[in-house]
């Protein structure tokens, strides 16, 4: 059923002539800054657009343990592998308070699961990447987890009450991983001048993919009007790409790295920095499932949820004797 409801439609903001009294109402509580509850009334496209986001952000943060945790057996040293480790298990359990704000929509995780492993549902670009080196975990905390927090920052004052909830506590262990990630890169741009050539090269490579995790340029996002209409989203994509860059570059210099864009340079009238776009062809080859990692991801997340079946029967088979053990004793 769920697998009808995955794409929305094009990107039209309904006028309120449009709309019934309803709808206007809803529109009125959300103008007015009103969280939407899973038990209120809500239209059937802003619950459609919610699942899709909140789940594809849920497999995101799933997916994304990947290229980080194939660094933990690496890690350079014990320290730094415990706090991979703490990092990886954070993300799983962000992308456990997501598939829960989603199953409050009325979709079950298991439904979302087997509609990202079958390809009907998206996961965030960037971990379509491959971590080479050491040093490009410290790039992905740098600037993977610094652009999700730019992006999930506004995202707590999103309009469905869970979805919010779930993205304060997230934002928090966010701006760990960050730090984290800025860390390591200090130590390498700081080190050995392999290292720094290390750091260098991981800035290089995954410059313009961070970019790309705010989705395409505004005149192709698809749902960013509707979806700001109803609050799901507080900023545009070119808006949170715009800040992203302006908080970078002085994190850059500060490395002694540099950002790999020729036409990078301050400008004075939009107080912010002029950057080169992404290549829209690679995002959208991404996409479509030939990013360089793409095969290699599912096929893992599917070997660990085929692996993990017996846990997941043995957990519901111990729920549903003390559930009638309980029912017995009443
Ligand atoms: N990767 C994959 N797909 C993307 C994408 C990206 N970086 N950016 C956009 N898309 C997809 C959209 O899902 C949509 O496809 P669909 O219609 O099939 O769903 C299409 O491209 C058009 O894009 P739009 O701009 O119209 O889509 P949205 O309005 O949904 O905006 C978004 C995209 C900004 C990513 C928005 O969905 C969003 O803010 N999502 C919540 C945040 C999120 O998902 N973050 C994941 C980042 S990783 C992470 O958090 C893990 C952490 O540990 C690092």
């Amino acid at each position: 059923m769920y697998a009808q409801m995955v794409k929305t439609d094009a990107n039209k903001v309904r006028d309120l002539s449009e709309m019934t009294e309803e709808e206007r109402a809803f529109q009125a509580r959300i103008d007015r800054g009103e969280k939407i509850e899973p038990t209120d009334w809500m239209p059937e496209g802003y619950r459609k657009t919610l699942i899709r986001q909140i789940g594809q952000h849920a497999h995101s943060e799933i997916v994304g343990q990947l290229p980080e945790g194939n660094w933990i057996t690496r890690a350079p040293t014990l320290e730094r592998k415990a706090i991979l480790l703490a990092k990886v298990q954070d993300e799983a359990g962000h992308g456990l308070y997501l598939y829960c704000a989603a199953e409050t929509l009325g979709v079950s995780r298991d439904e979302l699961i087997e509609l990202l492993h079958a390809g009907k549902m998206k996961y965030s670009s960037i971990f379509n990447y491959p971590t080479l080196t050491w040093a490009d975990i410290g790039a992905v905390g740098w600037l993977v987890d610094g652009a999700a927090i730019m992006n999930q920052v506004p995202l707590q004052r999103t309009s469905f009450g869970p979805y919010s909830r779930a993205m304060i506590r997230i934002c928090k262990e966010e701006s760990f991983h960050q730090r984290q990630g800025y860390d390591i890169m200090m130590k390498m741009a700081n080190g050995t001048a392999e290292q720094r050539r290390m750091a260098q090269d991981a800035l290089d490579r995954l410059w313009y993919p961070s970019l790309m995790m705010f989705g395409p340029s505004d005149k192709d996002s698809v749902h960013s009007a509707q979806s700001m209409a109803w609050k799901i989203k507080i900023n545009t994509n070119d808006e949170l790409r715009q800040k992203f860059v302006d908080q970078t570059v002085s994190q850059a210099e500060y490395l002694g790295l540099t950002i790999p864009d020729e036409n990078l340079s301050w400008n004075d009238e939009k107080g912010g920095y002029d950057f080169s776009e992404p290549d829209w062809s690679e995002f959208f080859e991404v996409l479509s499932g030939n990013g360089p990692c793409n095969r290699e991801r599912m096929e893992a997340r599917v070997k660990a949820w085929e692996e993990g079946s017996w846990v997941r029967d043995a957990l519901m088979a111990h729920a549903n004797k003390k559930e009638a053990a309980k029912t017995a004793a009443e």
